[in-house]
C-alpha cells in the first residue's frame, strides 16, 4: 500500500477526527481514580464517543478486538482489554483513544497515574512522554522515519531505558493503519523520506528493563518478559511544509 498524501479538504477532516480523540482523554481523567474498573472506564468512553460525539469508537470489533479502547496497566505494553480490572493506587495506566468522524481517524495515548505515582512509575512516564516529544520535535519535510526512529531509541536507551520493537507507529487517514510503519529505533538516513500531506502516529511504547515483550493468550494483551513496567504516549502528526502540527493535542506531561 502507497503512502497516501492528504488533501487540505482531507487535513481539515483529521484536525476533527483528532481533536475527538484528546477531548475523550481530557473527558475520562477524573474517572481514572483507585477503585474503578478498565471495563467502567470503556463503558464511560464508549458512550461519550457515541452519544456526544457522534462519532465512532475504531477499536471495537477491529480485527475482532472486543472494546471501544485500549487500557494497558503496569507491565502491559499495549492493547490491554477493558475488564473487571480494578485500578489501585500507584498504577500506571496507558489508555489509547481512537475514533472516526466523517470516515478519517484520530489516535492518540497517555500515561494516568492512578493515586499516588510510585517515583519508578513517574520517571518511566516521563521518558517515555520525551521520547515522543524527541520524535515529533524532529518532523519536517526531507528528514527521514530512520532519522526519528534513531533519536528516539537514543533517547530512551541514553535514559536507561528500552524500546519495544514489535509494534510501531503507522500512517493514518481513512485507514486506521495505514503506511508507512514509524519504527521507534532504527539508522539515522534511512527510510521514507517525510513530504508534507503525510499523517502519522508515533507511539513509542518504552521499558523499564528489557525490550522483549509476549502476547498473552487472549491474543490481544502485550506485556514485558520480565515483568518490568512500561509506558507509552501517541500522538497523530501531520508533516506541513515547514514542520509538523499534533492533530491530537492534550494536556502535556508532568500534568
Ligand atoms: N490504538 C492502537 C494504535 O495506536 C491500536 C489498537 S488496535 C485495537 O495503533 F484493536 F487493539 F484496538
Ligand atoms: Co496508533
Ligand atoms: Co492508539
Amino acid at each position: 500500500m502507497a503512502i497516501t498524501l492528504k488533501s487540505a479538504a482531507e487535513i481539515e477532516k483529521m484536525r476533527i477526527a483528532g481533536r475527538l480523540a484528546a477531548d475523550v482523554l481530557k473527558m475520562i481523567e477524573p474517572h481514572v481514580v483507585p477503585g474503578v474498573t478498565t471495563g467502567r472506564l470503556d463503558e464511560i468512553c464508549h458512550d461519550y464517543i457515541v452519544n456526544v460525539q457522534q462519532a465512532i469508537p475504531a477499536p471495537l470489533n477491529y480485527r475482532g478486538f472486543p472494546k471501544s479502547i485500549c487500557t494497558s496497566v503496569n507491565h502491559q505494553v499495549c492493547h490491554g482489554i477493558p475488564s473487571d480490572k480494578v485500578l489501585k493506587n500507584g498504577d500506571m495506566i496507558n489508555i489509547d483513544i481512537t475514533v472516526i468522524k466523517d470516515e478519517y481517524h484520530g489516535d492518540t495515548s497517555r500515561m494516568f497515574v492512578v493515586g499516588k505515582p510510585t517515583i519508578q512509575g513517574k520517571r518511566l512516564a516521563q521518558v517515555a512522554y520525551d521520547c515522543m516529544k524527541v520524535g515529533i520535535e524532529m518532523i519536517k519535510p526531507g528528514v527521514t522515519l530512520g532519522d526519528i526512529g534513531f533519536a528516539i531509541q537514543t533517547y530512551a536507551e541514553k535514559n536507561r531505558c528500552s524500546i519495544v520493537r514489535e509494534y510501531c507507529g503507522h500512517g493514518i487517514g481513512k485507514g486506521f493503519h495505514e503506511d508507512p510503519q514509524v519504527l521507534h529505533y532504527g539508522k539515522a538516513g534511512t527510510g521514507v523520506v517525510l513530504e508534507p500531506g503525510m499523517t502519522f502516529t508515533i507511539e513509542p511504547m518504552v521499558n523499564l528493563g528489557k525490550r522483549h515483550v509476549k502476547l498473552l493468550p487472549d491474543d490481544w494483551t502485550v506485556v514485558t518478559r520480565d515483568r518490568s513496567l512500561s509506558a507509552q504516549w501517541e500522538h497523530t502528526n501531520l508533516v506541513t511544509d515547514n514542520g509538523f502540527e499534533i492533530l491530537t493535542e492534550h494536556p502535556d506531561w508532568p500534568l
